[in-house]
């Protein structure tokens, strides 16, 4: 079992002694270790059972730890920190060479962010390098959202939890790379996309999943539950004497177990709720889950790709 903690300086002596540290930040936890070591990164990929050619992003806590993972930056990368930093965007950089090329699966590129929770910013700064840090769920699975969403899937493997309360956004970070032509969306999250073309003045691109991922958040099937999860439909409903979990928005399901994510329709409230509400359903008494599309907008977009990585077809 980990030992689940709210004091920031034991976190950081785990970290600055080559130990794993599962870290809140305001999308999920993650299971951070030092970015600048080979060896320590190694160890995160095999507590996940991760495959190594899925790269990891780089958190940070200041533009000086910034400035040791990257080359350079640009103009749009500067303009979409200044909106979104702290918060839950990552962007795209060449890398500088300190960042071990195990970081980001022998790509030129690192992904870094800065994320917005007070405890890790603070861990952070206390350190003198950067975190590498997925999210703290076992390959495939869904993201943790809260200190024992961890403990219950990656217990056996993470010395210690940093406890930061339940994640505000819920969904992981959009990632932008701006170097392209428009400028890339590799995966919806918590900044939508309309934010981030508000933001740069034009139109970008939005990746879609492939059997070869950039991003292996791409993969067709991703943050799935154990139990089978499917796009809602009629002929599910009449054709089955199983029992039924929904996954319901503004009371749009019926079933025999409901989690709701926001009785108000509000999206935000939704995100926030996600993955606990489909945790919570595979723990039920129930033999599938149910979920019906939300309104393509804002952090619906990015709800809807991940449930549609996680429902069967
Ligand atoms: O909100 C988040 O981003 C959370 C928290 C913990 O910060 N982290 C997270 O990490 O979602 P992870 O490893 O579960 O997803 C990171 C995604 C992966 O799909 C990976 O392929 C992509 O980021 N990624 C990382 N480095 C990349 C790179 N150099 N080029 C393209 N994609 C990259
Ligand atoms: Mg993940």
């Amino acid at each position: 079992m980990s030992v689940i903690t709210k004091d920031i300086e034991q976190a950081g002596l785990f970290l600055s002694q080559g130990e794993l540290v599962a870290i809140p930040t305001e999308t999920v936890y993650g299971l951070a270790g030092n970015a600048l070591d080979s060896f320590i990164v190694s160890k995160i990929f095999a507590a996940k059972q991760r495959p190594f050619f899925d790269p990891l992003i780089v958190h940070v806590g200041s533009r000086k730890q910034l400035l040791d993972c990257v080359a350079d930056i640009s103009p749009k990368a500067e303009k979409l920190m200044e909106a979104f930093w702290p918060g839950p965007l990552t962007l795209l950089f060449q890398k500088s060479t300190n960042i071990p090329d195990i970081v980001t699966s022998g790509l030129p590129k690192v992904a870094v962010r800065m994320p917005n929770h007070p405890m890790t910013l603070q861990l952070l700064q206390l350190l003198s390098f950067p975190l590498a840090a997925p999210s703290a769920n076992p390959f495939g699975y869904i993201s943790p959202t809260c200190a024992e969403h961890v403990q219950s899937h990656l217990g056996d493997v993470v010395p210690l939890i940093l406890d930061g309360g339940r994640s505000s956004v819920g969904v992981e970070s959009t990632i932008v790379d701006v170097s392209t032509t428009p400028p890339s969306v590799l995966r919806l999250g918590g900044v939508s996309v309309e934010e981030i073309e508000d933001c740069l003045g034009e139109r970008v691109m939005i990746q879609q999943s492939s059997s070869q991922p950039q991003a292996p958040g791409m993969l067709d099937s991703h943050y799935a539950p154990r139990k089978p999860m499917y796009w809602w439909s009629e002929d599910l409903l009449s054709n089955s004497n199983e029992r039924m979990g929904g996954l319901s928005f503004q009371d749009n399901i019926r079933g025999d177990v409901i989690f709701e994510l926001s009785d108000k329709g509000d999206l935000v409230e939704a995100a926030s709720k996600l993955f606990q509400g489909m945790r919570w359903l595979d723990e039920q008494d129930i033999d599938f889950i149910l979920v019906k599309p939300l309104p393509n907008r804002g952090l619906g977009s990015a709800m809807n790709d991940r449930l549609g990585r996680a429902c069967r077809s």
